[in-house]
């Protein structure tokens, strides 16, 4: 791929800005020589104004998604994409939530530029367990579990059952909850079929990847070892509850 389709695929700015950059002479190699837009050079070579790019296509994020903040790109409130670097935004191809959390659910969201791993983790043959806690507004009943893990639960609008969802009482009102699929508001819709409201909700672990100490509002490029994490459902972090 030529230098300025590169660069202005990684949301530096249009191809007439970025050709306007090299003409000024900001893009160089690591040596500060100049390089021209329809040079090809390795992403690793490339510098802007003195910085490395940023990454090649094929990004995969961790990010803490606090509360109050919406996985929309269109929302007029506050977005995931207001707590990465403004140019990723503006990336192409572009960097897409891995599923999605509501604005009032905390945690762990993965976000990619790369669609076939997108739909890899989300397909509903991956059977990746997602681990979440809540905090009810009322005591439970006693039954959630055999409701939720009993694979036959149908919510409203819906057209299939549910596929069984672990759950563990933590506290009268508070659980750990196991979910292999993601639909939408799953989780609260669940407790409302059991006449209960979710208050707080909060993911902590996707597969076998966990936030490992990440805040809120934090966010980390995903390298390889992490993305092996996704499928090592063996490494405790996702451990799927007893039903
Ligand atoms: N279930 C929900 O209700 N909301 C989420 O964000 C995730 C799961």
């Amino acid at each position: 791929m030529k230098l300025v389709k590169l660069i202005a695929n990684l949301g530096y700015g249009s191809r007439k800005q970025v050709a306007l950059m090299f003409r000024e002479g900001r893009i160089t190699d690591p040596q500060g020589e100049v390089l021209y837009a329809d040079d090809a050079v390795a992403h690793a070579d490339v510098r802007v104004d003195g910085e490395p790019l940023d990454p090649p296509q094929g990004l995969l994020i961790l990010l803490h998604k606090p509360i109050g903040y919406t996985c929309s790109t269109k929302d007029p409130g506050r977005v995931v994409y207001d707590l990465l670097p403004p140019r990723f935004r503006l990336r192409d191809p572009v960097l897409s939530t891995v599923g999605r959390l509501d604005r009032d659910t905390s945690g762990l969201l993965l976000m990619t530029d790369d669609g076939g791993l997108l739909h890899r983790i989300t397909s509903p043959k991956a059977n990746l367990p997602k681990v979440y806690e809540a905090t009810l507004a009322q005591d439970f009943r006693g039954d959630e579990a055999a409701v939720f893990g009993s694979g036959t639960l149908m919510l409203e609008s819906e057209k299939t059952p549910l596929a069984p969802a672990g759950f563990e009482a933590l506290g009268p009102r508070r659980a750990r909850i196991v979910l292999v699929e993601g639909r939408y508001h799953q989780i609260r819709r669940m407790f409302a079929a059991v006449g209960n409201h979710v208050e707080t909700l909060h993911r902590h672990s996707l597969g076998g990847l966990g936030l490992g100490g990440l805040e809120p509002g934090a966010w980390r490029e995903l390298g390889e070892a992490d993305r092996a994490e996704i499928w090592n459902t063996d490494s405790g972090v996702g451990v799927p509850l007893s039903r």
